[in-house]
């Protein structure tokens, strides 16, 4: 059984879509094991995205995310990341599949309604970026 990170971005909290966004993981057999609201500081932020560092983009998407509020939630099925990877659609929403969750809502490459861990490597350290030991469920 496999775990991801999945953050619904303050673009998407502010359109709405919590629910929306939601119903389409558990519509798909996803299970939830773990979500939280926060607003993240720059700092925090900065960390998250610390691969992207060197991008043009960085000073603007960490930026945006600390926007507004922002939802994280830990999602766990077999073959998750990969699963939600599909439900979101491409990074560029101009290239996202049609029924996806950025084809339908994303209306800028940067602002994009989700993020989704995109390895297991990243998804073991994305998890534990947002949620302690005592949130992370056995
Ligand atoms: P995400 O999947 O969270 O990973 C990195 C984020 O950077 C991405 O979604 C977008 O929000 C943002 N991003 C990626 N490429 C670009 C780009 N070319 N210009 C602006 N923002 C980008």
């Amino acid at each position: 059984m496999e775990r991801t990170l999945s953050l619904i971005k303050p673009d998407g909290v502010k359109k709405h879509v919590i629910g929306e966004v939601i119903r389409r993981f558990e519509k798909d057999g996803i299970k939830i094991v773990a979500m939280k609201m926060i607003h993240l500081t720059k700092k925090q932020a900065q960390g998250f995205y610390a691969v992207h560092k060197e991008r043009p983009f960085f000073n603007s998407l960490t930026d945006f995310m600390t926007s507004g509020p922002i939802v994280a939630m830990i999602l766990e099925g077999d073959g998750v990341i990969e699963r939600n990877r599909k439900l979101m659609g491409a990074t560029n929403f101009k290239e996202a599949e049609e029924g996806t969750i950025r084809k339908d809502f994303a209306t800028d490459i940067e602002q994009n309604v989700v993020h989704g861990s995109d390895a297991p490597e990243t998804a073991a350290f994305e998890i534990n970026y947002f949620f302690n030991s005592f949130e992370i469920p056995g």
